[in-house]
């Protein structure tokens, strides 16, 4: 009986202890880490972290998915980047300027279990390289956006940038999301297919006529002009969706077609289908090239 009380004392007294250590060691664990202030200042901008309901509609409307490099300009205390490879499975790269958060970033990374997807990098996002990245996400200022803004053109088409609160100056975002109150606005980069394209494969005759294509481009909204044996018409619906392009025209039955084609930098190449919701019955498919006439700017 005094063995089992003494027991039962030592036991409970041991308890207590281990308790205490892990207690003492959870708070002493937790108060290593920084807490930054909301609205702290920082380099260029202060710290406010984007809303954990937001961030995945972000995520979502830029369709991240594991191929997915996504690079989070101004990373804070590592939400996005975290929420990229752990929700998303993709792989987050986030550029923060401020030494304390980009530390508390690649710790929350580690405790988070997606250390090994995520990467933060401290340094400043003018200097630092993200032309790598297939999504790039931003909670900026109108300013610093339009300050990255030819930098983001000059990327792979299709990249898509996903900004919390700012926009992009003039260049239309291609979607608006919407999240208890707060917006957001997704852009995909448009290929660069402003100038003249020579065009083989359009005539409906089989013959390789070539015809000559002119697209005015203003970010992704384009217009059109194309000219066949001295005929000029104005293309309708033109647009560029990362690098597909789209336009339709009249060919020489006055039957309306609709082009669907890829661009690759100097080359197009695709094929005339049927306009929206119809069947194109003729076989073998119409297939088109074009190169450019003019080089691009
Ligand atoms: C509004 S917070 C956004 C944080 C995070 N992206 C989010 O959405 O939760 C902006 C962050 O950018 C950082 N920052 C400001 N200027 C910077 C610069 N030039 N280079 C890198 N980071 C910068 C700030 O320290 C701050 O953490």
């Amino acid at each position: 009986m005094a063995v089992t009380k003494d027991f039962l004392r030592q036991y409970f007294v041991a308890s207590a202890c281990a308790l205490l250590l892990v207690i003492w060691g959870c708070s002493s664990y937790d108060n290593n880490f920084y807490k930054p202030l909301r609205g702290q200042s920082g380099k260029d901008v202060v710290w406010i972290a984007t809303q954990d309901a937001l961030v995945v509609k972000m995520l979502s409307a830029a369709q991240v998915t594991e191929q997915d490099l996504v690079y989070d300009l101004g990373a804070g205390d590592g939400i996005i980047p975290i929420t990229a490879a752990k929700q998303f499975g993709a792989r987050a790269i986030g550029i923060e300027y401020n030494e304390k958060l980009a530390t508390l970033a690649q710790a929350n990374a580690l405790r988070s279990g997606v250390g090994d997807r995520v990467k933060i990098i401290q340094g400043d996002i003018f200097v630092e390289d993200f032309s790598k990245a297939s999504v790039v996400t931003l909670y900026l200022l109108e300013e610093l956006n339009a300050k990255l803004r030819p930098q983001i053109l000059k990327m792979q088409p299709g990249t898509r940038v996903v900004s919390n609160t700012f926009s992009m100056g003039d260049w239309e975002p291609d979607q608006v999301i919407d999240s208890n109150g707060h917006t957001a606005y997704l852009w995909k980069v448009p290929a660069q297919v402003g100038g003249g394209w020579t065009v083989s494969g359009l005539a409906s005759d089989g013959k390789s006529h070539a015809s000559h294509i002119h697209f005015d481009q203003r970010y992704q909204r384009l217009s059109g002009t194309m000219t066949v044996d001295g005929k000029k018409q104005v293309l309708l619906g033109t647009r560029i969706e990362g690098n597909v392009l789209h336009f339709s025209f009249l060919n020489a039955q006055d039957e309306l077609k609709h082009v669907k084609a890829f661009v690759d930098n100097y080359q197009l190449t695709g094929e005339v289908v049927a306009p929206y919701g119809m069947v194109e019955l003729r076989l073998p498919t119409q297939k088109i090239t074009a190169l450019r006439s003019v080089n691009p700017q």
